[in-house]
Protein backbone atom coordinates (compact mmCIF):
# COMPACT_ATOMS: atom_id res chain seq x y z
CA UNK A 1 0.00 0.00 0.00
CA UNK A 2 1.41 3.56 -0.91
CA UNK A 3 2.61 5.04 2.14
CA UNK A 4 0.42 8.72 3.47
CA UNK A 5 1.70 11.63 1.78
CA UNK A 6 1.54 14.56 3.87
CA UNK A 7 -0.15 18.07 1.50
CA UNK A 8 -0.58 21.26 2.41
CA UNK A 9 -1.68 24.18 0.46
CA UNK A 10 -2.62 28.20 0.39
CA UNK A 11 -3.94 30.68 -1.66
CA UNK A 12 -2.75 34.42 -1.03
CA UNK A 13 -3.42 37.83 -2.58
CA UNK A 14 -0.34 38.43 -5.16
CA UNK A 15 1.40 40.74 -3.33
CA UNK A 16 5.35 40.87 -1.96
CA UNK A 17 4.53 41.09 1.34
CA UNK A 18 3.26 37.28 1.16
CA UNK A 19 6.76 36.12 0.35
CA UNK A 20 8.04 35.78 3.53
CA UNK A 21 4.74 33.48 5.01
CA UNK A 22 5.20 31.66 1.84
CA UNK A 23 8.99 30.87 3.08
CA UNK A 24 8.04 30.26 6.71
CA UNK A 25 5.35 27.62 5.67
CA UNK A 26 8.02 25.67 3.19
CA UNK A 27 10.46 25.78 6.03
CA UNK A 28 8.11 24.56 8.61
CA UNK A 29 7.18 21.58 7.03
CA UNK A 30 10.66 21.21 5.56
CA UNK A 31 11.90 20.72 9.39
CA UNK A 32 9.14 18.24 9.48
CA UNK A 33 11.14 16.42 6.76
CA UNK A 34 13.98 16.16 8.70
CA UNK A 35 16.13 18.55 6.58
CA UNK A 36 18.78 20.14 8.37
CA UNK A 37 20.41 23.61 8.40
CA UNK A 38 21.74 23.03 4.42
CA UNK A 39 18.28 21.83 3.32
CA UNK A 40 16.21 24.10 5.01
CA UNK A 41 18.34 27.03 3.22
CA UNK A 42 18.80 25.68 0.06
CA UNK A 43 14.75 25.34 0.21
CA UNK A 44 14.64 28.56 1.64
CA UNK A 45 16.53 30.00 -1.27
CA UNK A 46 14.99 27.91 -3.82
CA UNK A 47 10.97 28.93 -2.22
CA UNK A 48 11.87 32.63 -1.96
CA UNK A 49 13.31 32.66 -5.59
CA UNK A 50 10.21 31.18 -7.01
CA UNK A 51 7.43 33.01 -5.01
CA UNK A 52 8.84 36.62 -6.18
CA UNK A 53 9.14 35.18 -9.80
CA UNK A 54 5.63 34.45 -9.20
CA UNK A 55 4.50 37.31 -7.94
CA UNK A 56 6.62 39.97 -10.15
CA UNK A 57 7.18 37.98 -13.61
CA UNK A 58 3.79 35.68 -13.56
CA UNK A 59 1.05 38.40 -12.16
CA UNK A 60 3.15 41.34 -13.00
CA UNK A 61 2.48 42.62 -9.03
CA UNK A 62 -1.43 42.68 -9.76
CA UNK A 63 -2.61 42.52 -6.70
CA UNK A 64 -6.58 40.67 -7.81
CA UNK A 65 -4.03 37.88 -9.22
CA UNK A 66 -3.35 35.25 -6.60
CA UNK A 67 -0.42 32.89 -6.26
CA UNK A 68 -0.17 29.14 -4.56
CA UNK A 69 1.92 27.33 -2.39
CA UNK A 70 1.70 23.60 -2.63
CA UNK A 71 3.84 20.89 -0.24
CA UNK A 72 3.65 17.78 -0.78
CA UNK A 73 5.68 15.21 1.29
CA UNK A 74 6.45 11.66 -0.37
CA UNK A 75 8.08 9.26 1.22
CA UNK A 76 11.35 9.96 -0.82
CA UNK A 77 11.01 13.38 -1.51
CA UNK A 78 9.50 16.84 -0.58
CA UNK A 79 7.61 18.73 -3.25
CA UNK A 80 6.93 22.20 -3.94
CA UNK A 81 4.63 24.29 -6.81
CA UNK A 82 3.74 27.87 -6.71
CA UNK A 83 1.26 28.73 -8.99
CA UNK A 84 0.74 32.18 -10.79
CA UNK A 85 -2.08 33.32 -13.08
CA UNK A 86 0.33 34.58 -15.80
CA UNK A 87 0.93 34.13 -18.71
CA UNK A 88 3.00 30.99 -19.84
CA UNK A 89 6.96 31.02 -20.08
CA UNK A 90 9.26 28.48 -20.92
CA UNK A 91 12.60 28.50 -18.92
CA UNK A 92 14.86 27.05 -21.57
CA UNK A 93 13.68 30.44 -23.43
CA UNK A 94 15.28 32.41 -20.65
CA UNK A 95 18.78 33.55 -20.88
CA UNK A 96 21.57 31.94 -19.95
CA UNK A 97 22.93 33.81 -16.96
CA UNK A 98 26.01 31.84 -17.13
CA UNK A 99 26.82 33.28 -20.84
CA UNK A 100 29.66 35.94 -21.13
CA UNK A 101 27.74 38.95 -21.57
CA UNK A 102 25.22 37.71 -19.02
CA UNK A 103 27.96 37.39 -16.23
CA UNK A 104 27.81 40.96 -15.29
CA UNK A 105 24.07 41.67 -15.32
CA UNK A 106 22.67 42.07 -11.98
CA UNK A 107 19.55 40.08 -12.44
CA UNK A 108 18.39 36.77 -14.13
CA UNK A 109 20.00 34.03 -11.16
CA UNK A 110 17.23 32.96 -9.49
CA UNK A 111 15.49 29.85 -11.95
CA UNK A 112 20.01 29.10 -11.76
CA UNK A 113 19.41 28.94 -8.09
CA UNK A 114 16.70 26.99 -7.76
CA UNK A 115 18.14 24.07 -10.52
CA UNK A 116 21.33 24.47 -7.93
CA UNK A 117 19.27 23.90 -4.62
CA UNK A 118 16.74 21.64 -6.07
CA UNK A 119 16.61 18.07 -7.43
CA UNK A 120 14.03 18.69 -9.91
CA UNK A 121 12.61 22.29 -11.33
CA UNK A 122 9.99 22.19 -14.00
CA UNK A 123 7.24 24.83 -15.28
CA UNK A 124 3.81 23.72 -16.50
CA UNK A 125 0.40 25.10 -17.07
CA UNK A 126 -2.06 24.15 -14.18
CA UNK A 127 -5.80 24.47 -14.97
CA UNK A 128 -7.54 27.59 -13.26
CA UNK A 129 -4.10 29.35 -13.10
CA UNK A 130 -1.62 30.35 -15.32
CA UNK A 131 2.08 29.09 -14.92
CA UNK A 132 3.18 26.23 -11.96
CA UNK A 133 6.89 25.88 -11.07
CA UNK A 134 7.55 22.25 -9.71
CA UNK A 135 10.43 21.60 -7.70
CA UNK A 136 11.04 18.96 -5.69
CA UNK A 137 14.09 17.83 -3.53
CA UNK A 138 14.92 14.10 -1.73
CA UNK A 139 14.71 14.01 1.85
CA UNK A 140 17.72 12.89 4.20
CA UNK A 141 17.91 9.28 4.92
CA UNK A 142 16.26 8.59 8.47
CA UNK A 143 19.42 6.53 9.37
CA UNK A 144 21.61 9.73 8.37
CA UNK A 145 19.63 13.11 8.82
CA UNK A 146 21.31 16.00 8.19
CA UNK A 147 23.65 18.26 10.47
CA UNK A 148 20.70 20.03 12.76
CA UNK A 149 17.86 18.08 11.41
CA UNK A 150 15.95 15.90 13.42
CA UNK A 151 15.32 12.09 12.06
CA UNK A 152 11.92 11.30 10.84
CA UNK A 153 9.65 9.10 12.77
CA UNK A 154 7.12 7.14 10.55
CA UNK A 155 9.36 6.12 7.62
N1 LIG B 1 6.52 32.80 -12.97
C1 LIG B 1 7.04 33.37 -14.07
N2 LIG B 1 6.22 33.89 -15.02
C2 LIG B 1 6.70 34.47 -16.14
N3 LIG B 1 8.02 34.59 -16.40
C3 LIG B 1 8.89 34.12 -15.49
C4 LIG B 1 8.46 33.48 -14.28
N4 LIG B 1 9.55 33.09 -13.59
C5 LIG B 1 10.60 33.48 -14.31
N5 LIG B 1 10.22 34.10 -15.46
C6 LIG B 1 11.08 34.62 -16.54
O1 LIG B 1 12.35 34.03 -16.39
C7 LIG B 1 13.33 35.05 -16.27
C8 LIG B 1 14.46 34.55 -15.40
O2 LIG B 1 14.01 34.40 -14.06
P1 LIG B 1 15.11 34.46 -12.92
O3 LIG B 1 14.43 34.30 -11.63
O4 LIG B 1 16.21 33.52 -13.26
O5 LIG B 1 15.73 35.92 -13.06
P2 LIG B 1 15.08 37.33 -12.70
O6 LIG B 1 13.84 37.12 -11.92
O7 LIG B 1 14.96 38.08 -13.98
O8 LIG B 1 16.20 38.00 -11.79
P3 LIG B 1 16.64 37.55 -10.31
O9 LIG B 1 18.08 37.14 -10.42
O10 LIG B 1 16.42 38.77 -9.49
O11 LIG B 1 15.76 36.41 -9.90
C9 LIG B 1 12.62 36.26 -15.74
O12 LIG B 1 13.28 37.47 -16.06
C10 LIG B 1 11.27 36.14 -16.45
O13 LIG B 1 11.38 36.64 -17.77
MG1 LIG C 1 13.80 35.87 -10.26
Amino acid sequence: MAKETIRVEITLESNLKHVELIEVIAQTVAKQCGFGEDGLHEILMAVHECAINAICHGNKEDLQKQVGLSLSVHPDRLEIRVRDQGKSFNPNDVPDPLDKENLMKPAGRGILLIQAFMDEFRVGRCENWGNEVIMTKRLPSPSQPEKGGVGREHQ
